[in-house]
């Protein structure tokens, strides 16, 4: 079995990391990493922000965020050897002669430079220079950013242009979350490692799909930057369209990054623009108001802390989408995602076309179509909805819809699931890019956003209301009703 360390010991600098993305996300990641042995022996993370702190006070920040942010027991041991990587250095990220220190403590000759920006991205282009003019960046150095890139095309642009004005495009990994979850993943094994997924993944065999990814949660605490960005951007720019690249695409040659990326980028152009003219047709934007979530009562998005009461962001999102390439042709894929729904759910679900001709009247009038659902989160897992004989020795053959069940955690007792955020920081220190988002797929998909956005801008509606603790506003459900069609429940 391959050395599960074997590569080149890195100098992770977090920019921000007394931040909220470093506290939560970062450092629970690298220490669960640590746990379970992946960090190279050498490796050191070097934590930058602008407030005063030593190395003790940052090592303090980190075990707090632990306790607050991560239910697991801290191992002694374990912290014992992941505190001993930690360092502090106070750098006022505006300020260019300050990057200078990063020649002290960073060593580039002995480890990769992996800088990761976890600021918002009006300080990238500080960063950028300050590193660029203290000189500790080598051809070998890396960047890592995550989203918000940009609001549209243009703001991404701005930023791409930026981080490429030092880094070139192989040094620079752009973080999906989703990307490192590995029901996501197993997308790829499930379409090309499976014969039957294989000829049967087109529009012969395939009525539509439905991609659903639910929240429970409001917005927590985060109006401010939400009311700003809405779901459309939040979640369905960046983490729908990556799933629902990873369905739609076609077989990549290899596992290597380009081959991945190329795939996904055809699919992205081959997306049929939502314009002003169809706009009505093809989506839905809602809003919570208060209700009921697990019997317990919450606010609705305008009643939420700091809310302001005239807003006409959406909390929820409902999509047709059609793929104008030979595979697709006619089969809809609807996405639909929003805040403040029934219960946390991703799932996709798989709609195979019905039978022409069914000869088990007694049974069904119509014969149910089987379905293919693969659930993301919670209790990840694949099922196989078909059509059995009921066991019996009845004149009459009785058939019943059944399941085929394969819930990850009973197949694959011993592994442990990683979350995204721990396989992509890894990932990201191994120099691996396939898991992570080319400049040219951001602003593809970007393109695609704009256009919606700027439908809805043109006709300024309201978003249609729907209580917390449902599943969104009625309009969604007509949206596929039109299409004889109903969400998967
Ligand atoms: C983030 C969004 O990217 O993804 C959040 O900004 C959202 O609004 C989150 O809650 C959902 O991630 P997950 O992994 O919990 O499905």
């Amino acid at each position: 079995m391959k050395d599960k360390k074997t590569y080149k010991p890195c100098d992770l600098v977090i920019f921000g990391a007394l931040g909220d993305l470093s506290r939560r996300k970062l450092l629970i990641s690298l220490y669960r990493l640590e746990n379970a042995n992946l960090i190279e022996p050498d490796t050191r993370i070097i934590g930058i922000d602008r407030h005063e702190g030593n190395g003790e006070e940052f090592i303090e920040t980190a075990r707090k965020s632990l306790q607050e942010f991560s239910s697991e027991t801290i191992q002694e041991a374990v912290w014992a050897r992941f505190s001993a990587r930690l360092s502090y250095v106070k750098i006022d990220l505006t300020q260019l002669n300050e990057y200078q220190i990063l020649n002290k403590v960073t060593d580039n000759k002995a480890r990769v430079l992996v800088n990761y920006f976890a600021v918002s991205p009006f300080l990238f282009k500080n960063i950028c220079q300050g590193l660029a003019q203290c000189g500790v960046l080598t051809k070998e150095s890396r960047m890592v950013m995550e989203k918000p890139i940009g609001h549209d095309l243009e703001s991404s642009i701005e930023i791409n242009d930026v981080v490429a004005s030092v880094f070139s495009e192989s040094q620079v990994f752009r973080i999906d979350h989703y990307l490192g979850k590995e029901t996501v993943l197993n997308l790829l094994a499930l379409r090309f490692a499976n014969s039957i997924f294989t000829t049967n993944w087109n529009h012969n065999t395939i009525d539509h799909i439905q991609i659903t990814v639910a929240e429970e949660v409001g917005i927590e605490g985060r109006w401010d930057y939400f009311d700003k960005t809405g779901q459309l951007r939040d979640m369905v720019q960046n983490h729908l369209l990556q799933i629902l690249t990873f369905i739609a695409m076609e077989p990549p040659a290899d596992l290597e990054a380009h081959s991945i990326r190329n795939e996904k980028i055809k699919v992205l152009k081959a997306l049929r623009p939502i314009t002003s003219n169809n706009v009505d047709e093809k989506t839905v934007r809602g809003q919570y108001t208060s209700g009921y979530i697990k019997g317990a009562a919450v606010p609705g998005y305008l009643e939420e802390d700091g809310a302001n009461v005239a807003s006409k962001t959406e909390t929820f999102v409902a999509i047709r989408v059609d793929i104008d390439n030979w595979r697709w042709a006619g089969v809809p894929f609807y996405l639909r995602t929003g805040k403040g729904l029934m219960g946390k759910r991703t799932e996709i679900v798989v709609y195979f076309k019905q039978l022409p001709h069914n000869i088990f009247k007694d049974s069904f009038r119509e014969l149910p179509p089987n379905k293919l659902i693969i659930h993301l989160q919670p209790n990840e897992g694949v099922e196989i909805e078909m059509l059995n004989k009921i066991p019996g020795i009845d004149e009459h053959i009785k058939l019943q819809k059944t399941r085929l069940d394969l819930s990850f955690s009973d197949a694959f007792k011993k592994s442990r699931i990683f979350g995204g955020y721990e396989k992509l920081v890894l990932e990201a220190m191994r120099g691996n890019p396939a898991l992570f988002l080319s400049r040219e797929e951001i602003e593809q998909a970007w393109t695609w956003i704009d256009s919606i956005q700027d439908a809805w801008r043109h006709y300024n509606e309201s978003p249609k209301t729907y209580p917390a603790g449902t599943w969104g506003p009625i309009a969604s459900v007509a949206l596929l009703a039109r299409d004889g069609r109903a969400w998967e429940e």
